[in-house]
């Protein structure tokens, strides 16, 4: 087992939070880099796989348009909390966390990994996505999806820049990069870490009624999500998060990433199995379902490193 270590999870000192409001200023870029540096010189001997910020995506969703994580900070529709704006201060927090992370990158670069010789990197939570219906509406909310969810986490860290469709469907409420913060980031890591876990299908919000009203919102990509079409589960249940056992979602979850981000290693950083609260007996002793799932997730992430073709044949569709 090679351990691979975190710098930032999800925790923050109460009393950054309290002088400057923690991620939602720049101020915190400082303070993370001087952790980061901390952590790089106390251990840097011995960790050789670092990650910088686990889940940018969910930690900001959760904690600045849900509100339900610390600082809970979100508005209406999202959450009832006492100060926040669920429609923005998600995506200034993990702008400064992005920005927070290649500063903290260039400084292991420069001045640890030439002596340490370890990597960097940073983790993200990543659902593939199916479309609800056969149609383009459900096949651009795929898109969306994806760049709302995941691109919006990556693309800044590989090409310096957020993704077209979320700059065209945000406009000013995304924050920019400076020239300086662009070249900063462009490049800045050594591999992209994937926590994935289940697929979901994606609902286009503009064109039909079948969305939330949170949903068909910009910061949403105006794009629901659903575990069932016309009354069919995408996958068996698993106890948690309306997770479904989907392992071909791993496949082309793969698939898709390592077509946008072509010569990026990737690792899968998190992935398993939860059992659902009905389970019991022999069934939950044996783990016979847990070992399926394992079984079947690394078989769906075997063929997605084997074969080029997988990649060919998702462009044709
Ligand atoms: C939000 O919370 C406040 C304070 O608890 C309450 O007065 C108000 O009715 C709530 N609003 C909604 C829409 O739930
Ligand atoms: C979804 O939002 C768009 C843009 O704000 C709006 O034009 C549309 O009417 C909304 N759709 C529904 C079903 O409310």
């Amino acid at each position: 087992i090679e351990p691979f270590v975190t710098i930032h999870h999800f925790d923050m000192p109460q009393e950054l939070e309290n002088r400057y409001g923690g991620w939602l200023s720049p101020h915190m870029q400082e303070d993370y880099v001087y952790f980061a540096k901390l952590c790089f010189e106390k251990f840097g001997d011995r960790v050789k796989n670092w990650m910088t910020i686990n889940e940018p995506n969910v930690f900001t969703q959760f904690a600045y348009m849900r509100g339900t994580f610390p600082p809970r900070r979100c508005s209406l529709p999202f959450g009832n909390c006492s100060a926040g704006n669920s429609d923005v201060e998600p995506l200034i927090a993990a702008h400064n966390m992005l920005i927070a992370h290649a500063k903290a990158v260039k400084l292991y670069r420069d001045h640890f990994q030439p002596k340490q010789g370890g990597i960097v990197g940073l983790t993200a939570n990543a659902f593939h996505y199916e479309p609800y219906t056969n149609d383009d509406f459900s096949y651009q909310a795929v898109e969306r999806s994806y760049a709302f969810n995941i691109h919006w986490i990556f693309d800044p860290l590989i090409f310096g820049n957020y993704p077209a469709l979320m700059r065209k469907y945000l406009g000013k409420d995304l924050p920019k990069f400076s020239k300086e913060e662009v070249e900063l980031l462009k490049g800045s890591v050594d591999f992209i870490g994937i926590n994935h876990y289940s697929t979901f299908y994606a609902i286009d919000c503009l064109n039909s009624n079948d969305c939330t009203s949170e949903d068909n919102r910009s910061i949403k990509g105006f794009a629901g999500r659903a575990i069932a079409r016309n009354g069919i589960p995408i996958g068996d249940e698993m106890g948690v998060f309306g997770f479904r056992i989907v392992p071909y979602g791993m496949e082309k979850l793969l698939n898709r990433l390592s077509l946008r981000y072509p010569n990026t290693n990737i690792y899968i950083t998190e992935n398993g199995y939860c059992p659902p609260n009905y389970q019991e007996g022999t069934e939950l002793l044996q783990d016979f379902t847990r070992i399926k799932f394992h079984q079947t997730y690394l078989a769906a992430m075997s063929k997605a490193m084997r074969s080029e073709l997988n990649i060919l044949f998702d462009i044709i569709k």
